[in-house]
């Protein structure tokens, strides 16, 4: 394969598409197609030996490259070819070895046509929809293959569409999904240069994270490793990550599934990067019964360590239990919830204790699951200290309503939120968390219902 700037030998064999010579599609693709953006994370959806794929991931070594083809043979030689040209930044997979977290910044694809239409339409959308906010695909497809029925049909589907390049019979097709919300933050080649200093690998950004709502979460990869980096904003993350990585080791070496921290450190301004090890996983919808005792058993271990006297928790709640809440008004509809959270405590509220590890956003969104074992606790960093039984609420908080809950799970966490503490304390935390949930409504009429139906059913666990 030979571009401008680079020549890269590639072994192919019969049976994988353009065995004999490399694809005129796919020249006029890797001629026609800018190169990805430094620190970002891209797939090449049916690889083949990986000709797109290392004429991209070549030109750009910050950014990482998925080499993805059902064919086991094509990534076994994509694999090999990346390995060849010395290429660190190229991860050859089948589809179903792609973490489904992982979210694109582009992709690239001269896409099998001869799956069929219904086919090839259902494999261009899976990718599409994995785009990040701000994302784009380029696509060649042979004009006699239905290039422009394709077109037609991506900007009919929602996914606006333009020509990018025709040439020799084929179309480059620029696929652009609307952004949703402003460019996500993401590391830049100096703040990448810093990770891979403090760490001492040559990472190359392999794309972004779901789940994550303020942070900007991108996934590492350097060979078989895998890692994750966030960048914090604000001059309280300073010391707030030195602490966190000390508390992670105590919690790790209690048998707590979390993470090991790789590296931490500024990037200048009041930008910082914390930077842990990669655990495969979802985010459970709901709680089964095998991971709610899971849950529950890692919560008993953040009774083992005793973090420096920081965020603490247990005290906030107190405060604004006995004097915060007084400043906020809530809308009419939710005033009587509000009223009814209050009435679970007496006034003043006595001081919460505790010295224990608090997460201070145990909710299942930061837990992540392989079916039914809980492989890992993420996002601990912005932990305090007060009692487990204010994550144990928090937890409850974020699996009633969704449908999934069996009474029998939720009465379990209960149980266990009461024995952290006290039944004072746990009906102080559920008056928080509830009056947490009504202030974080939007006023929306719709979203003024959702908010009292969930504040109900968790102040029914008081009962
Ligand atoms: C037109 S070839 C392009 C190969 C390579 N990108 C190139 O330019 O030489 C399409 C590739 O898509 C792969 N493929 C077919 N169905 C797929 C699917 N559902 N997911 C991923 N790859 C697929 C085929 O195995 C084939 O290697």
């Amino acid at each position: 394969l030979d571009l401008p700037g680079v020549s890269i030998p590639l072994r192919t064999v019969s049976g994988v598409f353009a065995a004999e010579r490399i694809d005129r599609g796919t020249m006029m693709l890797l001629r026609n197609a800018p190169i990805p953006a430094a620190c970002s994370g891209v797939a090449d959806v049916g690889t083949g030996y990986g000709a797109i794929a290392l004429g991209v991931g070549l030109r750009q070594p910050t950014a990482g490259v998925w080499a993805v083809d059902v064919n086991h043979r094509a990534v076994r030689l994509t694999e090999a070819n990346a390995v060849r040209s010395g290429a660190a930044n190229i991860v050859a997979a089948v589809p179903e070895d792609v973490p489904s977290s992982l979210r694109f910044d582009r992709l690239y694809s001269n896409p099998p046509i001869k799956i069929g239409r219904d086919a090839t339409r259902a494999l261009l959308t899976e990718w599409l929809n994995r785009l990040a906010s701000g994302g784009d695909a380029f696509l060649v497809v042979k004009q006699a293959m239905g290039a422009d029925r394709l077109h037609a049909w991506l900007a009919e589907a929602g996914y606006p569409t333009e020509r990018a390049a025709a040439k020799q019979g084929y179309r480059l097709l620029r696929v652009a999904p609307a952004a949703r919300g402003g460019a996500p933050d993401g590391l830049t080649p100096h703040d990448l240069a810093e990770v891979r200093a403090a760490t001492g690998r040559a990472w190359a950004v392999l794309g972004r994270l779901t789940g994550g709502r303020a942070d900007s979460v991108q996934l590492l990869g350097h060979k078989r490793s895998r890692a994750v980096v966030k960048i914090k904003r604000g001059a309280w993350w300073a010391g707030q990550l030195q602490r966190a990585a000390t508390t992670a080791d105590a919690l790790r070496a209690s048998g707590y599934p979390t993470p090991a921290v790789l590296g931490f450190g500024p990037l200048g301004g009041d930008r910082f990067f914390w930077v842990t090890e990669f655990a495969d996983g979802d985010s459970p919808a709901g709680l089964s019964a095998a991971l709610t005792r899971q849950t529950l058993a890692a919560v008993e271990l953040h009774a083992a360590v005793s973090p420096p006297p920081v965020r603490d928790w247990s005290a906030m709640i107190t405060a604004f239990l006995n004097g915060g809440i007084a400043e906020h008004r809530f809308p009419p509809p939710l005033s009587g919830l509000a009223r009814q959270a209050l009435d679970l405590v007496p006034r003043p509220v006595p001081a919460l204790h505790g010295n224990e590890f608090v997460h201070g956003d145990f909710t299942t969104r930061n837990l992540l699951a392989d079916g039914r074992r809980l492989r890992a606790v993420i996002d601990i960093e912005g932990f305090g200290r007060g009692t487990r039984t204010i994550d144990l609420v928090a937890l409850l908080a974020s699996i009633i309503g969704t449908g999934r809950e069996t009474a029998d799970q939720a009465g379990l966490i209960v149980e266990h939120a009461i024995a952290a503490s006290d039944e004072h304390t746990f009906r102080a935390c559920l008056a928080h968390r509830v009056l947490a949930i009504l202030l974080s409504t939007t006023g929306h009429a719709q979203h003024l219902v959702a908010t009292a139906d969930h504040a109900r059913a968790l102040l029914n666990l008081a009962r």
